[in-house]
Parts: C-alpha cells; sequence; structure tokens
C-alpha cells in the first residue's frame, strides 16, 4: 500500500516537473493508428494553444500548415520509419493560426516492462532566433551590395570607392559585381579609389590584381587613385605591380581631367 502510494506521489513529482521544463513534451504510441499522441506536457499546450483534451489521440502533424517544408516532414517520416532520433526546424501553426519555428527533437524509447517503443517528441519555439537569422542574413546581403559601390560618372568612366577593410570573401564579392557592371555598362575606364583604405596589406593587394586582370580581359582600364605614400612601404612584401603598367593619380579629380582628355582626343 505504501510502496504505490510511493509510486503515485513520484509520477506526480516527474509529471510535475516535465511541465516546467519549458519546452514541449510529447509522447505518441506507434502501436496504435497512425501513431497518436498519448501524453502532452503544459509547456506544449502553452506552445501551441490546445487544451490537452483536443489534441490527445491525434498524430502530431495538425501542426504543419501551408508554409511546412514537406522536405523535413519526409525527414521526419523516415527517421521515424527506421526507429532513429530526427532532429528538425520545421513552421508549425498554433491553434489561433499564427506561425512558429519550432525545432524538434523526436527519439525512439524503449520501455523494457513492456516491451514497446514509443516516441518522445520535445519540441522548442525558436521562432525569435530564426527572426534575428532572417534579419542578419538581409543585413549582410545588404552591407556587401554596399560594399562595392559603383558609381558611373559618365559613359564610360565609372569610380569605386574602396572602403573598409578586405578579406577573400569581400575581394569575391567585389570581383563578381565589378564584372556583372562592366559587363552590363561597358565602361572604357573603372577608377579605383583607395582615399578610404587605411592599411595596405596582401588582401587589397590581390584585390587590385586580380581586378586588373579581370577588367583588361573585358576590355576596360583600370586606374588607381587615392594612394597614400604609406602604401608604397607597406606594398613592398608582396608581388610588383611594375608589369601592370596601372595608371594612377592622386585624386579621382585629377584622374577625371586627364581621362576626359583621353577619351576626346
Ligand atoms: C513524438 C513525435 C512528436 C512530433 N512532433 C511534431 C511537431 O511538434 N510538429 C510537427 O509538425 N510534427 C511532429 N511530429 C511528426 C508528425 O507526427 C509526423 O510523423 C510527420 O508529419 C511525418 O509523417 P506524415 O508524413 O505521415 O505526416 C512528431 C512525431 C512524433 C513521433
Amino acid at each position: 500500500m505504501f510502496a504505490r502510494l510511493e509510486e503515485i506521489q513520484q509520477n506526480e513529482f516527474i509529471k510535475a516537473a516535465i511541465d516546467r521544463v519549458g519546452t514541449g513534451v510529447v509522447i505518441t504510441d506507434p502501436e496504435q493508428e497512425d501513431n497518436p499522441m498519448v501524453y502532452c506536457n503544459k509547456g506544449f499546450q502553452e506552445m501551441t494553444g490546445y487544451e490537452a483534451e483536443e489534441i490527445l489521440s491525434r498524430n502530431c502533424r495538425f501542426l504543419q500548415g501551408e508554409e511546412t517544408n514537406s522536405v523535413d516532414v519526409e525527414r521526419i517520416r523516415n527517421g521515424l520509419e527506421k526507429r532513429e532520433t530526427v532532429h528538425v526546424e520545421l513552421k508549425n501553426y498554433r491553434k489561433d493560426g499564427s506561425m512558429f519555428w519550432n525545432e524538434l527533437h523526436i527519439f525512439p524509447v524503449h520501455i523494457e516492462q513492456m516491451d514497446q517503443v514509443y516516441f518522445v517528441g520535445v519540441q522548442k519555439d525558436v521562432t525569435y532566433r530564426r527572426e534575428q537569422e532572417e534579419l542578419l542574413g538581409h543585413y549582410l546581403s545588404e552591407v556587401k551590395r554596399l560594399s562595392t559601390p559603383i558609381v558611373p560618372i559618365q559613359d564610360s568612366i565609372s569610380v569605386l570607392p574602396l572602403v573598409g577593410t578586405f578579406d577573400d570573401d569581400r575581394l569575391h564579392q567585389m570581383l563578381e559585381t565589378v564584372s556583372h557592371h562592366v559587363k552590363e555598362s561597358k565602361e572604357d575606364y573603372l577608377i579605383l579609389d583607395m582615399s578610404a583604405v587605411y592599411s595596405y596589406d596582401e588582401a587589397v593587394h590581390m584585390g587590385i590584381y586580380q581586378m586588373n586582370q579581370l577588367l583588361d580581359l573585358m576590355g576596360t582600364k583600370l586606374v588607381i587613385t587615392g594612394i597614400k605614400p604609406t602604401f608604397a612601404i607597406q606594398s613592398a612584401p608582396y608581388a610588383d605591380f611594375g608589369e601592370l603598367s596601372l595608371q594612377t593619380y592622386a585624386t579621382v579629380k585629377q584622374a577625371l581631367e586627364t581621362l576626359r582628355h583621353e577619351i576626346n582626343n
């Protein structure tokens, strides 16, 4: 009798603890038709807006909707078939129709006394994190776009002011944008203005080198402006630019005066 009471108390304690874990927890029974939910904690009810009585005995797919990725659903289906652990993030819908991102872990649990496998699902609402990631992705692509601001000055001349620091990614992005621009506009000259570049390192050096090669192939001349005297010293360890025969000017204004003169003659 006492042992039974202790068991009940222990079960109540575990139930109360699972209700407070801060995530959704559900158990499904794959021995029953369509693998229905046989348990859900308070966290799951709060996250989805459904009461337990409304959803127990239903398959969890009722949370899916129009924008749920079918590839993720297929991954779940395949994982369950093989009795494997599944981890996906998918769009689900609350009772009021609003969408949330569900980080879902499912794992099979074998209960020895019953010699039966149940599935335990742990759901976490990660909508805030997903929205922040989306926003960050949007800002990063905006920064990429703004990091190669090509300014057309006249029909055959454009200026690209270099600002900030460089790495392989940025260089790659710049070359892509420049080649696209030159292909569209068929410039005679591209002025690369370096007055806002404060330290000359290998990445900048390679940037100029590769841009010159690219433009050469496309029939556009690269002109460099704004080179500081210190760059000559800082560029010493890298390959010599001598053979590139680049046109350089102190300022964009000076370059434009000369180039306009060249074009008109
Ligand atoms: C324990 C468990 C928890 C699940 N929880 C969710 C869930 O929170 N959201 C969801 O969209 N699907 C969930 N599923 C997946 C669906 O119940 C179903 O397995 C999935 O949609 C693939 O099967 P179907 O193609 O027959 O729909 C869960 C599955 C199990 C076994």
